[in-house]
């Protein structure tokens, strides 16, 4: 939440400030109301991410705000934190009866109120963005259930039965099931087994809510893997509870594995990054080149609108491409005048080195016919496997564009670079023979928006 916007509700203006000057670096949007039928009007007209209201109040007091914020679908998820300087457990108590998410004593502001708004302010923000999937053939059940969830601020939806509950999880997944057992159409066991053999869905909590407190029977789900078992009649509050914790351990398992994932690929980045490195040590001339492929085929991909995902994947695409040249002798790679066919065919060998070099690291499998195809021409005319058109994978199409740009533009050898307008002329004279006609006009289309300096970097 970038600025949270705060209702505070107080018939002094004193306190107002003063909560507002506690809560002064949480950078938020602060509102004030004088009295809870002000604060309710205000709470009706505009959304707020919190409330903060005082209980003794004219007009309206915070209890009888509380409560009407808390059956209103427009405010329900709204946190709200009551303030008094009754500190009596009846108080207190009968604050949270009316849905308060938090209370806090007026003596103990100083120390508790920006701790607590940040708490409360996390929670919900947590439960706004986990949806629950309520099945059961009871609409009473239902209509329960959600109320409880709902007044908690998570959002709710409904099914009466498996069979609409998988329709349902189909169209939009929800972060957790709760559903009953016994249904007409397609019990609940049966559904767990459904969405449980559906890897798409299969990382879901599955919670079941049932009157059959066999000891067996919930030993035998729990192995199919439902994640809980709640047995009927339950507490509303303890089945919050539970719920909420079943999604926090799984949050924090997405969380550790994504961290896992990311730290992974990391390392193996860093490890291609150094044999890059070693590659275009030895031949000078080529340096920085596989960099400058990788920056320019990010742009044209960025230009295509290719995923985030895509962007990276051909980025690091570029920056291999040429690996297999670590196969190529030094007397071949580094020789100042034109190759004999012989050194030219081990020359052309380089795009299978490569995919033999990165084949078998599973997370580059989706660039591994780039670094292959980065040769082939559009006209079916080049190397390894000669075929054209749109056989030829795009990456590898812009990749050959990304290429012969860079090639021709910088210092080889056996002759300087090529002024930028020589080589966009051969590029044009190669659009539709060697080149790909559809990425020559990306590539110029980009030319035209971008200078040769910024284009390689
Ligand atoms: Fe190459």
């Amino acid at each position: 939440m970038s600025q949270p916007k705060i209702l505070i509700i107080d018939d002094s203006p004193f306190f107002r400030s003063q909560i507002e000057n506690e809560l002064k670096s949480i950078n938020g949007s602060f509102s004030h109301a004088e009295d809870g039928r002000k604060g309710l009007d205000m709470a009706l007209l505009d959304s707020y991410d919190l409330i903060i209201s005082d209980i003794e109040m004219p007009n309206m007091d915070g209890f009888a705000l509380c409560s009407k914020l808390k059956v209103n679908p427009n405010t329900i998820s709204i946190p709200v934190i009551l303030i008094s300087s009754n500190d009596t457990d009846k108080y207190i108590d009968k604050g949270f009866k009316v849905g308060a998410d938090s209370y806090i004593i007026k003596t103990d502001l100083k120390t508790k109120l920006l701790d607590t708004t940040l708490e409360v302010l996390k929670k919900s923000k947590f439960h706004n963005n986990n949806r629950i999937l309520v099945v059961d053939d009871s609409s009473t059940i239902r209509s329960i259930v959600k109320d409880a969830f709902e007044k908690a601020g998570f959002h709710v939806t409904t099914a009466e039965n498996g069979k609409m509950a998988l329709k349902k999880i189909n169209e939009d997944p929800p972060d957790l099931i709760l559903s009953d057992i016994d249904m007409p159409e397609m019990s609940g066991i049966e559904l767990c087994n459904k969405v449980r053999m559906e890897s798409a869905f299969k990382a879901i909590p599955f919670v079941i809510m049932s009157a059959n407190d066999n000891r067996a029977t919930m030993r035998q789900l729990l192995e199919r893997g439902v994640s809980a078992y709640l047995v009927k009649p339950f507490n509303m509050e303890q089945m919050v509870i539970t719920i909420e914790k079943l999604l926090s351990d799984q949050y924090l398992i997405l969380l550790k594995e994504k961290e896992r994932l990311d730290s992974e690929r990391q390392f193996m980045l860093s490890g291609i990054t150094s044999l890059i490195t070693a590659l275009e040590a030895r031949d000078h001339y080529t340096c920085g080149h596989s960099q400058a492929v990788a920056a320019i085929v990010e742009k044209m991909a960025v230009k295509m609108g290719m995923s985030i995902e895509d962007v990276e994947s051909v980025s690091i695409a570029g920056k291999l491409h040429d690996i297999g040249k670590i196969g190529v002798p030094d007397n071949i790679l580094l020789k100042p005048g034109r190759l004999t066919d012989e050194e030219f065919n081990l020359v052309k060998e380089h795009p299978l080195v490569g995919v033999n070099i990165l084949g078998n690291i599973a997370s580059l499998a989706k660039i591994i016919p780039a670094i292959r195809h980065h040769h082939e021409r559009f006209d079916g005319k080049g190397y390894p496997d000669g075929i054209k058109g749109s056989s030829i994978p795009i990456w590898a199409r812009i990749m050959a564009v990304a290429d012969t740009y860079h090639a021709l533009t910088s210092d080889r050898p056996y002759r300087d670079g090529m002024p930028l307008q020589k080589a966009m002329d051969i590029i044009l004279t190669a659009k539709g023979t060697q080149l790909c006609p559809d990425s020559v006009d990306i590539f110029v289309e980009l030319i035209s928006e971008i200078s040769p300096k910024n284009l390689i970097a």
